[in-house]
């Protein structure tokens, strides 16, 4: 039985990505490697977003074929996903013990292949094709337990319950939206999404396998549904002109997108509900609304700004402008006055000058973040923005980067603090990451709880009273388990 380990680079998508392969690996009858230095595949899931994400798969793949390969000559190596997809062949001229280059539409093909590449049957297999339908194949989980490596930690980790509380679950692929910035269109392609039953089908089949919380990831999750919104209506409902705006409404008044959130909500013995990413765009007053309407729909919402000023949005294209997005903050936390706000930011877009950067800082200081990925800008093959006049130095960048760092963390840990002696409902997770001894969970708004419980509390919903907080880290008080555990 041939053993696997997938490593995975990038984003929340990524994960999920390595998960429903390795899950479909090992239906196939792949066994999952503890480690690197045992498997007989290694696959490097790459991300495309950043050059730096670029890089570090890059000389990953050198290290495993000058390292590895050397050792274990029959060692089967490949790349999937995002930097699979855009560069393609390439990847083997330039990284000849490279076997396998597989694109984001062909996740599913992975069995196959592989057993052609150990068979010796065939030699180098490329295959980032286009395929119809592929946003419906990253189905299967394995549900293991949760560990920090991913889909390879499903076998190890020895101490963890066999338990999953939370699952990721795609709900479409790609992205028509083509920020300038972005390369994501170019790796994952247009919108595809996933219909309601099919996806509620995946939800089901999770919670009654213990999953008590589902985060629907998508890159775009507010345009869901947009392009094939007729095949998704269950009852062959109304449709939607192809092409329309994810902002105009069906009759119903609701989104395909809030639709899909209705539909996962009423499955009996889901606790919480996720979503990530929406966008300003098409955040429209329904999906305000769904957060006072639907309990399990958590008050924690990631919404990407990018940027505080308007000329910088406007040559994003992003699609809207500062004001539209602080107006949806403002509903959010009319909404839900507590809601963990997230964001992702760039700084040194081309042509970003010290007072759009201002700007940025200003959005920064007004909407409060409860925490913020903030990016450099990393200029991306055949994006437009990558040809913009005005690109900066590094020292502009970096100095940008760490301003703005500093005022995000400044008031992310103010935040924090704020928790210190409130009572809030978390769902256990597992042991926790940075001390096994001790469990953790996660508030309503998404933060991270540690606290000492026992394996029985894993998987349950349950209050606890905030002590202190420190490092991005809440810290729990055991007192309210023993009164009430
Ligand atoms: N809509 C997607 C975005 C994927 S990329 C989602 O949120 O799921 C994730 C983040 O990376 C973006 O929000 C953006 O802040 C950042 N990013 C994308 N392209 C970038 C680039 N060329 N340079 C720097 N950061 C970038
Ligand atoms: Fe990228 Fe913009 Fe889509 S950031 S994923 S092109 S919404």
């Amino acid at each position: 039985m041939p053993s696997v380990f997938i490593k995975t680079y990038g984003c929340q998508m990524n994960e999920r990505d390595s998960e429903a392969v390795a899950a479909q690996l090992v239906a196939k009858g792949y066994a999952l490697a503890p480690s690197e230095s045992v498997a007989d595949v290694i696959l490097l899931n790459t991300c495309s977003v950043r050059d730096n994400a670029e890089q570090s798969a890059i000389n990953k793949m050198e290290n495993l074929a000058g390292q590895t390969r050397r050792r274990r000559p029959e060692v089967v190596l490949g790349f999937l996903g995002c930097m699979a997809q855009s560069r393609g062949r390439e990847l083997i001229d330039r990284l000849p013990d490279v076997d396998l280059v597989l694109g984001t539409q062909k996740f599913h093909r992975a069995a196959e292949y592989l057993d052609e590449l150990l068979a010796g049957t065939r030699d180098k297999i490329v295959d980032v094709a286009e395929e119809a339908g592929s946003e419906a194949t990253i189905k299967e989980h394995l549900l293991h337990g949760r560990n920090a490596n991913g889909a390879n930690g499903a076998n190890g980790g020895g101490h963890r319950p066999p338990l999953q509380v939370t699952a990721f679950v795609s709900i479409m692929q790609g992205c028509n939206q083509y920020c300038t910035f972005c390369i994501v269109p170019y790796t994952r392609g247009a919108e595809r999404s996933r219909t309601i039953p099919d996806i509620v089908a995946e939800c089901r089949e999770l919670v009654a396998r213990g999953v008590r919380e589902i985060t629907l990831l998508g890159q775009i999750v507010t345009s869901y549904g947009r392009r094939n919104f007729s095949s998704l209506a269950p009852n062959g409902g109304e449709g939607r002109g192809e092409g329309a705006d994810a902002q105009q409404r069906v009759p119903t008044g609701k989104s395909a997108f809030v639709q899909l959130l209705e539909a996962v909500h009423d499955i009996e013995g889901l606790e919480r509900i996720r979503f990530t990413s929406p966008h300003p765009k098409g955040y429209g007053d329904d999906l305000v609304e769904a957060y006072t309407r639907l309990p399990k729909l958590v008050e924690s919402a990631h919404l990407p700004v990018q940027s505080g000023s308007d000329r910088i949005l406007k040559l994003m294209h992003r699609g809207y402008t500062r004001e539209r997005f602080t107006g949806i903050i403002g509903k959010l936390r009319r909404a839900q006055p507590g809601i963990g706000l997230t964001t992702d930011i760039i700084v040194g877009f081309p042509g970003e000058t010290e007072a759009d950067f201002e700007d940025t800082l200003s959005l920064a200081r007004e909407v409060e973040f409860d925490n913020s990925y903030v990016f450099k800008y990393s200029p991306r093959r055949d994006t437009p923005a990558a040809a913009m006049p005005g690109q900066l130095p590094e020292e502009i960048i970096e100095e940008r980067h760490a301003r703005l760092l500093e005022l995000i963390n400044a008031i992310a840990l103010r935040k924090y603090a704020a928790y210190a002696g409130r009572r809030v409902q978390i769902l256990v997770e597992g042991p926790s990451r940075k001390n096994p001894a001790r469990l953790e969970g996660r508030t309503r708004s998404n933060k991270i709880v540690v606290f000492d419980g026992g394996a029985r509390h894993i998987g349950q919903v349950m209050d606890v009273r905030i002590e202190r907080a420190s490092n991005f880290t809440l810290y729990g008080d055991p007192a309210i388990l023993n009164d009430e555990g």
